[in-house]
Protein backbone atom coordinates (compact mmCIF):
# COMPACT_ATOMS: atom_id res chain seq x y z
CA UNK A 1 0.00 0.00 0.00
CA UNK A 2 1.14 3.26 -1.31
CA UNK A 3 0.36 6.62 0.92
CA UNK A 4 1.29 10.21 -0.73
CA UNK A 5 1.26 13.32 1.38
CA UNK A 6 1.05 16.67 -0.14
CA UNK A 7 2.50 19.05 2.26
CA UNK A 8 4.54 21.59 3.31
CA UNK A 9 6.18 20.08 6.17
CA UNK A 10 7.30 16.79 4.48
CA UNK A 11 10.01 16.24 7.26
CA UNK A 12 7.16 16.50 9.60
CA UNK A 13 5.94 13.24 8.03
CA UNK A 14 9.32 11.35 7.50
CA UNK A 15 10.28 11.95 11.36
CA UNK A 16 6.98 10.39 12.10
CA UNK A 17 6.05 7.37 10.30
CA UNK A 18 9.87 6.07 10.18
CA UNK A 19 9.55 5.07 13.68
CA UNK A 20 7.84 1.87 15.46
CA UNK A 21 5.46 -0.24 13.53
CA UNK A 22 4.93 2.34 10.42
CA UNK A 23 9.02 2.35 10.10
CA UNK A 24 9.31 -1.60 9.83
CA UNK A 25 6.40 -2.10 8.08
CA UNK A 26 8.44 0.60 5.38
CA UNK A 27 11.25 -1.48 5.59
CA UNK A 28 10.14 -4.71 5.14
CA UNK A 29 7.86 -2.77 1.54
CA UNK A 30 4.30 -3.51 2.86
CA UNK A 31 3.67 -0.03 2.85
CA UNK A 32 5.23 3.03 1.49
CA UNK A 33 5.19 6.74 2.56
CA UNK A 34 5.80 9.22 -0.10
CA UNK A 35 6.11 12.72 1.43
CA UNK A 36 5.51 15.25 -1.39
CA UNK A 37 6.70 19.05 -0.81
CA UNK A 38 3.85 21.36 -2.32
CA UNK A 39 6.80 24.13 -2.42
CA UNK A 40 8.85 22.21 -5.06
CA UNK A 41 5.61 22.51 -6.67
CA UNK A 42 5.74 26.72 -6.54
CA UNK A 43 6.27 27.48 -10.09
CA UNK A 44 8.09 30.87 -8.90
CA UNK A 45 11.67 31.38 -7.90
CA UNK A 46 10.68 32.78 -4.30
CA UNK A 47 8.79 29.51 -3.63
CA UNK A 48 5.83 31.12 -2.67
CA UNK A 49 2.74 28.89 -2.39
CA UNK A 50 0.43 30.98 -0.67
CA UNK A 51 -1.87 34.41 -0.72
CA UNK A 52 -3.98 36.92 0.82
CA UNK A 53 -7.71 36.14 0.63
CA UNK A 54 -9.88 37.29 -1.91
CA UNK A 55 -12.72 39.72 0.31
CA UNK A 56 -10.22 40.18 3.11
CA UNK A 57 -10.10 38.49 6.09
CA UNK A 58 -7.10 37.15 7.83
CA UNK A 59 -4.39 34.87 7.47
CA UNK A 60 -2.87 33.32 4.08
CA UNK A 61 -4.45 30.78 1.76
CA UNK A 62 -2.92 28.13 0.14
CA UNK A 63 -3.27 28.63 -4.00
CA UNK A 64 -4.34 26.11 -6.23
CA UNK A 65 -1.53 25.61 -9.22
CA UNK A 66 1.19 24.23 -6.32
CA UNK A 67 -1.44 22.04 -5.08
CA UNK A 68 -2.75 20.56 -8.40
CA UNK A 69 1.04 20.53 -10.04
CA UNK A 70 1.99 18.38 -6.68
CA UNK A 71 -1.28 15.88 -6.68
CA UNK A 72 -0.61 15.75 -10.81
CA UNK A 73 3.00 14.41 -10.54
CA UNK A 74 1.80 11.50 -8.33
CA UNK A 75 -1.07 10.45 -10.94
CA UNK A 76 1.06 10.32 -13.52
CA UNK A 77 3.95 8.42 -11.31
CA UNK A 78 0.87 5.87 -10.74
CA UNK A 79 -0.76 6.26 -13.72
CA UNK A 80 -4.65 6.49 -12.49
CA UNK A 81 -7.17 8.86 -10.73
CA UNK A 82 -6.52 8.07 -7.02
CA UNK A 83 -8.67 8.83 -3.99
CA UNK A 84 -7.46 11.92 -2.29
CA UNK A 85 -8.53 12.69 1.53
CA UNK A 86 -8.22 16.33 2.26
CA UNK A 87 -7.84 16.50 6.30
CA UNK A 88 -9.96 19.59 7.23
CA UNK A 89 -12.60 19.92 11.06
CA UNK A 90 -15.17 20.00 8.11
CA UNK A 91 -15.12 16.49 7.08
CA UNK A 92 -16.33 13.11 8.01
CA UNK A 93 -15.40 12.01 11.66
CA UNK A 94 -12.31 9.23 10.89
CA UNK A 95 -13.40 5.62 12.33
CA UNK A 96 -12.57 2.35 12.54
CA UNK A 97 -14.62 1.37 9.58
CA UNK A 98 -13.28 4.41 7.01
CA UNK A 99 -9.58 3.14 8.26
CA UNK A 100 -10.83 -0.51 7.19
CA UNK A 101 -12.39 0.52 3.74
CA UNK A 102 -9.43 3.10 2.72
CA UNK A 103 -7.14 -0.25 3.87
CA UNK A 104 -8.59 -1.78 0.39
CA UNK A 105 -6.66 0.77 -1.72
CA UNK A 106 -3.58 0.60 -3.44
CA UNK A 107 -2.72 4.34 -3.45
CA UNK A 108 -3.95 7.34 -0.58
CA UNK A 109 -3.20 10.56 -1.45
CA UNK A 110 -3.88 12.75 1.40
CA UNK A 111 -3.50 16.35 1.14
CA UNK A 112 -2.40 18.53 4.31
CA UNK A 113 -3.69 22.35 4.48
CA UNK A 114 -2.05 25.06 6.50
CA UNK A 115 -2.40 28.64 7.31
CA UNK A 116 -6.72 29.86 6.93
CA UNK A 117 -6.73 26.79 4.26
CA UNK A 118 -6.74 25.86 0.44
CA UNK A 119 -8.04 27.60 -2.79
CA UNK A 120 -11.80 25.78 -3.00
CA UNK A 121 -11.15 25.38 -6.74
CA UNK A 122 -8.28 22.72 -6.23
CA UNK A 123 -10.24 21.58 -2.99
CA UNK A 124 -13.21 20.85 -5.96
CA UNK A 125 -11.27 19.44 -8.63
CA UNK A 126 -9.21 17.05 -7.02
CA UNK A 127 -10.25 15.97 -3.29
CA UNK A 128 -12.53 12.56 -3.19
CA UNK A 129 -13.25 12.43 0.56
CA UNK A 130 -13.10 14.81 3.07
CA UNK A 131 -12.16 13.80 6.56
CA UNK A 132 -11.18 15.04 10.26
CA UNK A 133 -10.01 13.08 13.05
CA UNK A 134 -11.85 14.83 15.12
CA UNK A 135 -14.24 17.66 16.85
CA UNK A 136 -10.94 20.13 17.45
CA UNK A 137 -8.66 22.04 15.01
CA UNK A 138 -5.31 21.35 14.69
CA UNK A 139 -2.69 23.69 12.88
CA UNK A 140 -2.52 21.79 9.51
CA UNK A 141 -3.41 18.62 8.30
CA UNK A 142 0.09 16.42 8.93
CA UNK A 143 -0.75 14.98 12.40
CA UNK A 144 -3.96 14.18 11.11
CA UNK A 145 -2.64 12.25 7.78
CA UNK A 146 -0.09 9.98 10.24
CA UNK A 147 -3.01 9.51 12.52
CA UNK A 148 -4.96 7.98 9.21
CA UNK A 149 -1.70 6.20 7.82
CA UNK A 150 -1.02 4.68 11.19
CA UNK A 151 -4.73 3.36 11.89
CA UNK A 152 -4.67 1.97 7.95
CA UNK A 153 -1.33 0.40 7.70
CA UNK A 154 -1.66 -1.56 10.89
CA UNK A 155 -4.76 -3.38 8.58
CA UNK A 156 -2.50 -4.48 5.93
CA UNK A 157 -1.08 -8.05 5.76
CA UNK A 158 2.10 -8.70 7.70
CA UNK A 159 2.29 -5.29 9.44
CA UNK A 160 1.51 -6.24 13.37
CA UNK A 161 3.26 -9.48 14.41
CA UNK A 162 -0.08 -11.24 15.13
CA UNK A 163 -2.92 -11.50 12.53
CA UNK A 164 -5.19 -12.07 15.41
CA UNK A 165 -4.55 -9.22 17.30
CA UNK A 166 -6.07 -7.01 14.58
CA UNK A 167 -9.46 -8.99 14.63
CA UNK A 168 -9.92 -8.90 18.69
CA UNK A 169 -9.08 -5.69 19.97
CA UNK A 170 -10.72 -2.48 20.49
CA UNK A 171 -13.69 -1.40 18.23
CA UNK A 172 -13.79 -4.84 16.46
CA UNK A 173 -17.27 -5.34 16.58
CA UNK A 174 -18.02 -2.02 18.10
CA UNK A 175 -16.85 -3.60 21.50
CA UNK A 176 -14.36 -2.10 23.71
CA UNK A 177 -11.15 -4.52 24.41
CA UNK A 178 -11.21 -6.21 27.63
CA UNK A 179 -8.12 -5.62 30.26
CA UNK A 180 -5.04 -7.26 29.96
CA UNK A 181 -2.68 -8.89 32.59
CA UNK A 182 0.36 -9.70 32.41
CA UNK A 183 3.55 -10.86 35.19
CA UNK A 184 3.85 -10.64 38.32
CA UNK A 185 0.47 -12.16 39.47
CA UNK A 186 0.32 -10.13 42.06
CA UNK A 187 1.39 -6.19 42.07
CA UNK A 188 1.25 -3.96 44.86
CA UNK A 189 -1.38 -6.02 46.58
CA UNK A 190 -3.64 -6.11 43.63
CA UNK A 191 -4.07 -9.85 41.78
CA UNK A 192 -4.56 -10.89 38.22
CA UNK A 193 -7.84 -11.84 37.87
CA UNK A 194 -7.84 -15.75 39.28
CA UNK A 195 -9.48 -16.96 35.98
CA UNK A 196 -7.04 -15.92 33.90
CA UNK A 197 -4.97 -18.16 35.80
CA UNK A 198 -6.72 -21.18 35.32
CA UNK A 199 -5.76 -22.72 32.83
CA UNK A 200 -9.77 -23.22 31.73
CA UNK A 201 -9.68 -21.38 27.98
CA UNK A 202 -13.47 -21.35 27.68
CA UNK A 203 -14.28 -19.73 30.83
CA UNK A 204 -11.20 -17.22 29.94
CA UNK A 205 -12.97 -16.43 26.80
CA UNK A 206 -16.39 -16.06 28.51
CA UNK A 207 -15.09 -13.60 31.13
CA UNK A 208 -12.87 -11.25 28.09
CA UNK A 209 -15.93 -11.15 25.90
CA UNK A 210 -18.05 -10.01 29.63
CA UNK A 211 -15.33 -7.77 30.25
CA UNK A 212 -16.09 -6.39 26.77
CA UNK A 213 -19.31 -5.35 27.07
CA UNK A 214 -19.34 -3.98 30.98
CA UNK A 215 -16.57 -1.84 29.37
CA UNK A 216 -18.44 -0.65 26.38
CA UNK A 217 -21.38 -0.27 28.55
CA UNK A 218 -19.55 1.83 30.93
CA UNK A 219 -17.21 3.96 28.95
CA UNK A 220 -18.53 4.19 25.47
CA UNK A 221 -22.47 3.14 25.80
CA UNK A 222 -23.22 5.17 22.09
CA UNK A 223 -20.58 1.68 20.81
CA UNK A 224 -22.96 -1.25 22.02
CA UNK A 225 -25.99 -0.58 19.71
CA UNK A 226 -24.02 -1.40 16.97
CA UNK A 227 -22.50 -4.03 18.15
CA UNK A 228 -23.21 -8.22 17.20
CA UNK A 229 -24.53 -9.56 20.61
CA UNK A 230 -25.04 -13.07 20.70
CA UNK A 231 -27.89 -14.26 22.91
CA UNK A 232 -25.37 -14.99 25.56
CA UNK A 233 -24.15 -11.60 25.46
CA UNK A 234 -27.53 -10.33 26.27
CA UNK A 235 -28.54 -12.89 28.88
CA UNK A 236 -25.37 -11.23 30.60
CA UNK A 237 -26.30 -7.33 29.74
CA UNK A 238 -29.67 -8.21 31.83
CA UNK A 239 -27.98 -9.54 34.66
CA UNK A 240 -26.16 -6.41 34.53
CA UNK A 241 -29.48 -4.82 34.74
CA UNK A 242 -30.75 -6.89 37.41
CA UNK A 243 -28.12 -6.30 39.77
CA UNK A 244 -28.47 -2.40 39.05
N1 LIG B 1 -6.92 20.10 10.24
C1 LIG B 1 -7.08 20.91 11.29
N2 LIG B 1 -7.80 20.32 12.24
C2 LIG B 1 -8.10 19.07 11.78
C3 LIG B 1 -8.84 17.97 12.29
N3 LIG B 1 -9.42 18.00 13.49
N4 LIG B 1 -8.94 16.87 11.53
C4 LIG B 1 -8.38 16.83 10.33
N5 LIG B 1 -7.68 17.83 9.78
C5 LIG B 1 -7.55 18.95 10.50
Amino acid sequence: MNFHVLTLFPEMINDGVNTSITGRAISKGLISVNAVNIRDFAGNKYGQVDDYPYGGGAGMVMQPGPVYRSYESIKEKIGYKPRVIYLTPQGKVFNQSMAEEFAEEKDLVFLCGHYEGIDERVLEMIVTDNVSIGDYVLTGGELPSMVMIDAISRLVPGVLNNDVSAEFESFNDNLLEYPQYTRPAEFMGKEVPPILLSGNHPKVDEWRRQQSILRTMERRPDLIKDANLTSADKKYIRSLEEND
